[in-house]
């Protein structure tokens, strides 16, 4: 069950393969894979649900690398990452001077994935204005590029992935219904890491072996403690923050032993009187466990967004992602409560 996305992708550089992986064998991940192979050789579309970082394009890989269509392309398009003024000529392409600024044609991505797989990621954030474009190409395979009136017909396999409660949003009338219907045929929830911990030990092992070995560093032994605080640990930020922490843990090792990277955060999480003690219950929505993240993410990097260390990389996400994901979930710096900093960055400024 491991090996679909190194069936899929016969890259040469082996570390890239291995990193594709799907490490874990609880139960819950098992229930997934085994959906996964129910459903890849099918046509029928799939929409991936998880919080931040549990794996949804990983599993959205495995997929079509189990499907039929496996020789052909996996596309990928982020919704949210894109102004929403060109996310419809990302989709369905356009022809030249369609709209100001197109000086060529422009293939869209359906048209790409013709043949095989179309990954939308964060679909719970195309706009109201382009849902119906969106629920006309999955019921007919047919649209029209921008400025041309010829339609096209494309066979595409469409696998979607959210972290937004798509539900909600239906109740809210700020998603279709009738789209949501259409995505939600084969609907896979993947676990949070918190609610599977018994991936933890394998998945640590597994960063380990393969940091260590691209950077040419030797590590020997994980202490039983260090492997305690990983297993304790409520990971909000799930298996891509397991993976950053883990990097980060291979590049300070020294002597072969690899340090605690959990050790600072769980004196900070346990230090009295500090008020971003913040717990991540299993009841919390994706979308407050991913505010909650993010929040905390940005304040412990003086919430600057980009380079190095900035929240962006922190949390492995590009920083165009993040802005996304910060409009979307109405997160903005806190002001100051305090006039005299505010007086204060007036006249640094001036
Ligand atoms: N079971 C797993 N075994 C090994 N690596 C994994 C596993 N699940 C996820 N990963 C790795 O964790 C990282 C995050 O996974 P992925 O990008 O698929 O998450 P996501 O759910 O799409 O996150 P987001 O919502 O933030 O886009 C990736 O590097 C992926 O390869
Ligand atoms: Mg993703």
């Amino acid at each position: 069950m491991e090996d679909y996305a190194t069936v899929m992708n016969p890259g040469p550089d082996h570390a890239e393969r291995t990193f594709e992986r799907i490490i874990g064998n609880s139960a819950a991940l098992e229930s997934v894979l085994e959906q996964v192979e129910q459903v890849a050789p099918t046509d029928s579309t799939v929409l991936i649900e998880g919080e931040t970082g549990t794996g949804k394009e990983l599993i959205a890989h495995a997929i079509h690398n189990a499907s039929q269509r496996c020789g052909r392309a996996f596309i990928k398009l982020n919704c949210a990452a894109i102004p929403l003024d060109l996310l419809e000529s990302e989709l369905f392409g356009h022809e030249k001077g369609a709209f100001t600024g197109a000086i060529a044609q422009k293939i869209g991505r359906f048209e790409m994935a013709d043949k095989g797989t179309l990954f939308l990621d964060e679909v719970g954030d195309i706009p109201a204005a382009l849902q119906p474009k969106l629920l006309r190409i999955l019921q007919e395979q047919e649209f029209e590029r921008l400025g041309s009136g010829r339609t096209h017909k494309v066979d595409v396999r469409l696998v979607a992935a959210t972290n937004r409660d798509l539900v909600k949003m239906v109740a809210r009338g700020q998603f279709r219904s009738d789209l949501y219907y259409r995505l939600n045929v084969f609907p896979i929830l993947l676990p949070a890491l918190r609610e599977r911990r018994e991936d933890i030990p394998a998945l640590v092992t597994h960063f380990v072996r393969l940091f260590s070995r691209r950077m040419g560093k030797q590590v020997d032994s994980i202490s039983p403690e260090t492997m305690a605080a990983f297993q304790w640990y409520s990971w909000p930020g799930n298996i891509r923050e397991l993976q950053n922490l883990v990097e980060r843990a291979v590049i300070v090792t020294r002597d072969g032993v690899l340090p605690n990277p959990l050790h600072k955060k769980q004196t900070e999480l346990t230090a009295p009187g500090q008020h971003h003690n913040r717990t991540f219950h299993s009841s919390m929505t994706l979308e407050d466990s991913d505010r909650a993240l993010i929040v905390e993410t940005l304040e412990q990097a003086s919430w600057i967004v980009g380079g190095p260390r900035g929240a962006a990389a922190k949390l492995g996400l590009k920083r165009t992602t993040l802005l996304a994901k910060m409009r979307r979930l109405g997160i903005s710096r806190p002001i100051p409560q305090d006039g005299a900093d505010l007086l204060g960055v007036a006249r640094e400024d001036a």
